[in-house]
């Protein structure tokens, strides 16, 4: 499951069309805390009781969660496989419903795909602004998705004593929340829209750093936000597939006239390959966000490279980060100890996420900001 097999035959087509079984059935077992109450072995009856459902239409919800190896089924009883207790039974620590609410509340909008192609589709930024649940539920989403990657990125060595660390787009916060606790004298500004202000604020008191971290309302896309703005480093973390290819270059550009000429600029993103199709993963994520924005995609990793040069960075480090996040996977890791002990020492191999991109780019102190070359 965790590699994408491209279809050999008809039924392999079919199985892609109706892939949508498996993410109803999953979603709505998840969001109705069905998992929970299957940690033991229990009867249709027994489950169909607790929800005041039917208990022959449980039967068949069960038998389908039970095939797609969710469940296991001993004679009349189901219980929860290994992979479904480690992660999706509220209790656990390593439980993902925060990501596959955020997945559940998108239903309704892939049946924009019919206008998608004319850009004529509802945005994320409509949606939120409009929907105050689904809001909530991305922001808990995208802090429950970076939770696997900021101890590597607050701990990369370019990050370490810097005095103002801008953290762009950076929504719930917890990157720069990190790096503060691992940096006593460093200050810094979460930068996104005004909904995720709350989230931002509710992390920083978290972690007790309130008091060096501020949140701020700005357009990272704008010029004008960077205004009399100076930092040492700034965090581009999973958020270019926001813009078109033009407005990445200014806001590669901003951000290398707001840096000191030591500064540094991370940014972690998912790979994509310069042909735009690989992986299968990113190749669907940029047509989620083609789906989602006005003028969103996954840019290429090349693309996000050359773009960092053009606005005047020296690429110091380009590498595959050891974690990962994500939604769909396309690798494979032996799941953590914490997991292993709560699942009685079973050797789970987690179905991990799709690969993250770092990279680091310094400022060029002799570049000329604003400076392009073409495109190609
Ligand atoms: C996928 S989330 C990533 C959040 C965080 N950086 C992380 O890696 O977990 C993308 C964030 O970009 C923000 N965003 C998108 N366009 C933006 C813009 N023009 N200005 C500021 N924030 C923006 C969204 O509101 C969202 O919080």
């Amino acid at each position: 499951m965790s590699k994408f097999t491209p279809p050999r035959s008809r039924g392999d087509i079919f199985a892609i069309g109706d892939a949508f079984h498996d993410s109803a059935a999953l979603l709505f077992a998840c969001a109705r805390g069905l998992f929970d109450g299957l940690v033991e072995p229990t009867m249709a009856g027994e489950v169909a009781a607790a929800h005041a459902w039917s208990a022959w239409r449980t039967a068949v919800l069960l038998n389908y969660l039970t095939a797609m190896g969710l469940l296991g089924r001993d004679g009349e009883r189901y219980s929860n496989e290994p992979i479904a207790n480690a992660f999706l039974v509220r209790s656990r620590p390593s439980y993902i419903g925060a990501a596959l609410e955020h997945q559940r509340l998108q239903w309704q909008l892939w049946d924009g795909m019919d206008t998608a192609p004319t850009g004529r589709n509802l945005t994320q930024n409509e949606r939120f602004d409009d929907q105050q649940e689904a809001n909530e539920a991305f922001n808990e989403a995208m802090a429950l998705l970076a939770r696997e990657k900021i101890d590597e990125v607050a701990a990369l060595p370019w990050l370490q004593n810097r005095r103002f660390v801008l953290d762009l787009a950076g929504n719930h916060g917890c990157y720069l929340a990190a790096l503060a606790h691992r940096n006593p004298e460093m200050r810094g500004e979460v930068w996104d829209f005004a909904r995720v202000r709350q989230s931002a604020e509710r992390k920083f008191a978290e972690a007790s750093v309130s008091d060096r971290l501020t949140f701020r309302e700005a357009d990272i896309s704008s010029p004008v936000s960077y205004a009399g703005v100076r930092a040492d480093a700034a965090l581009l973390n999973d958020c270019l597939h926001y813009f078109d290819r033009a407005t990445l270059g200014d806001v590669f550009q901003s951000v290398h006239r707001a840096l000191d000429p030591d500064g540094v600029v991370v940014v972690t993103m998912m790979t994509l390959a310069a042909n735009g199709v690989e992986p299968h993963a990113a190749a669907g994520f940029s047509l989620h966000m083609m789906l989602n924005t006005d003028k969103g995609l996954l840019h290429p990793t090349p693309i996000i490279e050359r773009a960092l040069e053009c606005a005047g960075f020296d690429l110091k480090h380009a590498s595959a980060m050891n974690s990962s996040s994500g939604y769909t996977s396309d690798r494979r890791r032996q799941i953590g100890s914490e997991l292993l002990e709560t699942d009685r020492n079973l050797q789970i191999e987690r179905v991990d996420h799709e690969r993250h991109e770092e990279l680091a780019a310094v400022c060029r102190p002799a570049a000329e900001p604003g400076r392009r070359t073409p495109r190609r």
